[in-house]
C-alpha cells in the first residue's frame, strides 16, 4: 500500500467551492456519532432526516443523537429501499413528512444514506417551500465518491434516468468511512465503478494508484477507502467548481454513464445497480474511443481488466432480441447530454485525458454488438 496514506482515524476535509454555495466535505470514521461535525448547519426549530428502510435502523438514532442539541424537534422519514423507488411517489412521502410535521423554510433536511436517498432528499429540499438547506451523510462508497458531491438533485422517470430534478448545494457533505462497514460487497463494487472513473477522465496516478490498491479497497481497508474518497472528491470539487451546472466540463464526469443508463433503463430500474451500468459503461465507451481512434487497444484492455477485478460487469446485456443496438441507441437519445437527438459520448482521448462528442451510429452498433451477450 501506498505509504503516504494517512492513518485510519485521521480526518479530512475537501471544499467545493462555488462562491456564496461553498461548502466543505468532511471525511474520516466516526464523524457521524460527533456533534461537532455538523458545528457550521444552521440551526433551526426542526429537522428532517430522511433515511430508507435498510439505513435507518442502522444508523439514523445515531445522526439523531448528534444533532440533538441543535433542533427541537428531530423527525425521521424512511424511504423505501431501491431504485425502482427513486420516483414522484416517494418523493412526496418526503413533502407529506415535511408538511403533516409543520416543518417550515428553516427546517433542515439531512439525507441518510445511498445516492437514491441523497437525490431525492436533495431535490425535495430544492423544491420545498421554494428551497430549503440540506446536508447529505453519505452512507455507500458511491454516494461518498460521487452523488452527494455537486448538487445535483432528481428522480427517475420511467423513459429516462435522472430526468426529473434541479441543481441544489448541501450545506455539508458528511462522509463517515465507519458506515461503510455494513455496506454488502456487491455494493462496494458498485461504488468503485465511480472511484474508477476518475482516473481515466482526469488523473493516470489515481488509475494506477486504484490498481495498486484495489484489492485493500475490496477488503475494506479504511486507510485506503479514506483515499479514494478523498482524491474522488478533490477531483469532483475540481470539475464542479469550474462548471457547476454542465455548460461543458462537468460532462466528464459522467464517463460510462451514457451505456450504463441505457442498461439501468433498458434492464428495468434496480435490475443492475447502477455502478454495475457505469463499470460496464466504462468498457463500452473505452472501445468506442479506440474505434475513434483515440485510446489505444492497451488501454482499453487495462480499464476492462480493473473493472472487472473491482468485481464489475464488462458485458453488456442484452435489452431487445430484435434489434439489440438499436434499442440501446434508442434508450441514449433520452441522455441529458444529447443534442437535437444526437448522442454526445464521453471519450477518453488517452488516459487521464477526456473528449466530449457524437459518434457515427455505424460505429456505436459495432460496439454494442461486440459488447453485449
Ligand atoms: P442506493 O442508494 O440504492 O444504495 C445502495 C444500497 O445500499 C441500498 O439498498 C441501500 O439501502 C444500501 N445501503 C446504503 N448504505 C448502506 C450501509 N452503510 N450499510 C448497508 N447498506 C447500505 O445506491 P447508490 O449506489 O448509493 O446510489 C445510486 C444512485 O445515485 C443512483 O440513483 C444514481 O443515479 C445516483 N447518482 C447520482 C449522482 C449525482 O451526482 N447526484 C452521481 C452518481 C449516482
Ligand atoms: N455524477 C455526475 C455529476 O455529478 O456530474
Amino acid at each position: 500500500m501506498d505509504a503516504t496514506l494517512a492513518p485510519p482515524s485521521a480526518r479530512t476535509e475537501v471544499r467545493i467551492d462555488l462562491g456564496d454555495r461553498s461548502y466543505p466535505i468532511a471525511i474520516g470514521s466516526g464523524l457521524l456519532d460527533d456533534p461537532a461535525t455538523f458545528a457550521g448547519v444552521p440551526r433551526a426549530a426542526t429537522a428532517l432526516i430522511v433515511t430508507n428502510t435498510t439505513v435507518g435502523p442502522l444508523y439514523a438514532q445515531r445522526l439523531q443523537a448528534a444533532l440533538a442539541g441543535r433542533y427541537a424537534a428531530i423527525h425521521t422519514v424512511a424511504l423505501p429501499d431501491g431504485e425502482a423507488y427513486k420516483t414522484w411517489e416517494t418523493l412526496n412521502l418526503v413533502f407529506d413528512a415535511l408538511l403533516s410535521r409543520g416543518c417550515d423554510r428553516k427546517t433542515v433536511l439531512f439525507a441518510l444514506g445511498g445516492g437514491v436517498v441523497g437525490d431525492i432528499t436533495g431535490f425535495a429540499a430544492a423544491s420545498y417551500m421554494r428551497g430549503v438547506p440540506f446536508v447529505q451523510v453519505p452512507t455507500t462508497l458511491l454516494a461518498q465518491v460521487d452523488s452527494s458531491v455537486g448538487g445535483k438533485t432528481a428522480i427517475n422517470h420511467p423513459l429516462g434516468k435522472n430526468m426529473v430534478g434541479a441543481f441544489y448545494q448541501p450545506q455539508l457533505v458528511v462522509c463517515d468511512l465507519g458506515v461503510l462497514k455494513t455496506l454488502p460487497s456487491r455494493e462496494l463494487s458498485a461504488g468503485l465503478a465511480e472511484v474508477i472513473k476518475y482516473g481515466p477522465i482526469a488523473d493516470a496516478a489515481f488509475l494506477a494508484w486504484i490498481e495498486e490498491n484495489l484489492d485493500a479497497l475490496l477488503a475494506g481497508d479504511p486507510a485506503a477507502l479514506a483515499y479514494a474518497v478523498q482524491r474522488s472528491c478533490e477531483i469532483k470539487a475540481e470539475v464542479v467548481g469550474q462548471d457547476e451546472r454542465e455548460a461543458g466540463l462537468r460532462a466528464i464526469l459522467n464517463f460510462g454513464h451514457t451505456f450504463g443508463h441505457a442498461i439501468e433503463a433498458g434492464m428495468g430500474y434496480g435490475a443492475w445497480l447502477h455502478g454495475e451500468g457505469v463499470g460496464c459503461g466504462m468498457v463500452m465507451a473505452a472501445r468506442l474511443s479506440e474505434r475513434l481512434g483515440l485510446l489505444d487497444a492497451a488501454s482499453v484492455q487495462r480499464l476492462t481488466h480493473l473493472v472487472a477485478r473491482a468485481g464489475l460487469p464488462t458485458v453488456g446485456p442484452v435489452l431487445s432480441a430484435a434489434d439489440n443496438a438499436g434499442r440501446y441507441l434508442e434508450l441514449m437519445r433520452v441522455d441529458k447530454k444529447a443534442e437535437g437527438g444526437e448522442i454526445k459520448f464521453v471519450l477518453i482521448d488517452g488516459i487521464g485525458r477526456c473528449v466530449v462528442r457524437g459518434a457515427p451510429d455505424a460505429l456505436v452498433r459495432e460496439v454494442i454488438d461486440a459488447s453485449c451477450t
